[in-house]
């Protein structure tokens, strides 16, 4: 018999966000994010027409919340502050009820041997900043570098594993080429720009907490999709390393190593779409290096070359480079149309370790939305055998990686309750725990139990 051993100190827990789990979402001072705004405009947009105010309540619930997160064995939890909440006009005057709501949460959780993980920003721009030109305008960043002294000094004392970030790409590809997210813009030298921004917002935030007298870490969520080309053919092989450049050196790069790559500058310069940078920025981005990396993991990307010429006159889009790649016989979640594909998190932490320093991470996100999930109900526990197949092939991986000197640190189911997700809003459901969406009645799943017994004994048996 063996045993798949994980170290006693490991993170165990899982993750959500404000703006996901919160509600309360014009209450208590808080200002409008792009979400309250966009839902307001287009209700259509998001799936049944729920938007953004009907969360699980968490600010309401949140300490008893925090106690089902000990019956799940968790000792981490990641969540976000709102920053809309926290500073209304964006720049200014912080809001002493959101200050009042975070320092109690944080409370809350070391009160019960639950960590905080906190994010500062998870796709949640303040309406007013958004109207200023959000990430396209330097303003906005210097807003926002503001906006985290102010974090890690209202709450640093409490805090000591702070991410500037949650998948710093998601805004620029669903919101600025894909038109799937507010602004709805499809431009892509816009969409660099955003994302060069963001970059240079979350390197200022790095170094501002490094002055600070504070001694935690700091880092950023990353969504890692690990690019396999369809062959090992060159034009396969190229398609694969560009779709790498476009959605994970983009970030990955800067974040860990200070610098963006050269090949995905010269790509950039190559097509008219460079950034306008700053003389300074080079020194930001080389002194604003991440000490540790959230990694999410869904699903990985396959993709072969190009053979149908792309339309000039359309818009360009990543998908110049590469088509999208259905290999197949990969398994698929048939819940959700994703590609599960578990050694995809194996291959991530191992080139973390040999091309990134072996920087301290954990998994920050991984799991598996379901559509309808009631289906799955019997004697009122959803039977989620599927998720804990899904984690328990995620974590032979990740412990693969371990034993072979990785150095992840700890996993995060996404999420804790079935939240709201913002175009999706509740059509599919990743928690431990199922929420009733017109009782507010919180069931623990089957795979809220189990992990509670993985926790206990630190690992389970192959
Ligand atoms: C992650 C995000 O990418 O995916 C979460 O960080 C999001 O905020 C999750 O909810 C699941 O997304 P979806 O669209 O499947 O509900």
């Amino acid at each position: 018999m063996c045993f798949y051993k994980f170290p006693n100190d490991f993170w165990w827990g899982s993750a959500s966000s404000a703006a996901q789990s919160e509600g309360a979402s014009l209450a208590d001072g808080k200002a409008p994010t792009i979400w309250d705004h966009w839902f307001e405009q287009q209700p259509g947009r998001f799936f049944d027409e729920v938007g953004p105010a009907q969360t699980s309540t968490f600010y309401e619930n949140y300490k008893s919340d925090i106690q089902l997160m000990k019956q799940l064995g968790h000792n981490s939890f990641r969540t976000s502050i709102s920053w809309a909440r926290l500073i209304p006009d964006g720049v200014g005057a912080v809001n002493p009820k959101a200050v009042t709501f975070y320092s109690s949460m944080i409370r809350e959780l070391k009160d019960a041997g639950i960590e905080p993980f906190i994010c500062l920003f998870h796709f949640d721009m303040p309406l007013v900043m958004q109207e200023k030109g959000g990430w396209e305008n330097r303003e906005v960043v210097d807003a926002y570098v503001e906006y985290a002294k102010t974090c890690f000094e209202l709450f640093g004392q409490d805090v000591r594993y702070w991410f500037t970030f949650n998948e710093p790409i998601v805004p620029v590809e669903q919101g600025y080429l894909y038109d799937a997210h507010y602004p709805n813009v499809v431009d892509f030298k816009r969409a660099v720009q955003v994302a060069y921004n963001t970059m240079i917002a979350h390197a200022k935030a790095v170094s501002a907490y490094h002055d600070s007298a504070q001694n935690g870490q700091i880092g950023i969520v990353l969504n890692l999709t690990p690019s396999y080309p369809r062959s090992s053919h060159p034009s396969d092989e190229k398609a694969a390393r560009i779709a790498d450049l476009l959605f994970n050196r983009s970030f990955l790069d800067p974040a860990v190593l200070g610098q963006y790559p050269h090949e995905l500058a010269q790509l950039m310069a190559d097509y008219s779409v460079a950034p306008q940078t700053q003389p300074e920025d080079k020194e930001l981005l080389r002194s604003g290096k991440v000490d540790m990396l959230g990694v999410n993991y869904y699903q990985p990307r396959r993709v072969k070359a190009r053979l149908n010429a792309v339309n000039p006159d359309g818009p360009m889009l990543p998908e110049w480079f590469f088509e999208p790649y259905e290999m197949p016989g990969r398994k698929m979640n048939r819940y959700r149309g994703w590609e599960i594909y578990a050694k995809g998190v194996y291959d991530i932490l191992l080139n973390l370790k040999n091309n990134y320093g072996n920087i301290p991470c954990y998994i920050s996100e991984n799991g598996m939305g379901v559509e309808d999930e009631e289906r799955f109900l019997v004697d009122g526990q959803v039977q989620d055998d599927y998720r804990i197949e899904f984690i328990r092939d995620h974590l032979i991986w990740i412990n693969k990686a371990m034993s072979q000197g990785a150095n992840c640190r700890g996993y995060h189911l996404w999420t804790f309750i079935d939240c709201w997700s913002w175009a999706n809003a509740y059509k599919n459901r990743y928690g431990f725990v199922a929420l009733d969406l017109k009782t507010q009645q919180r069931t623990i799943k089957k795979s809220g139990h189990w992990i509670a017994q993985i926790v206990q004994e630190h690992g389970f048996e192959c």
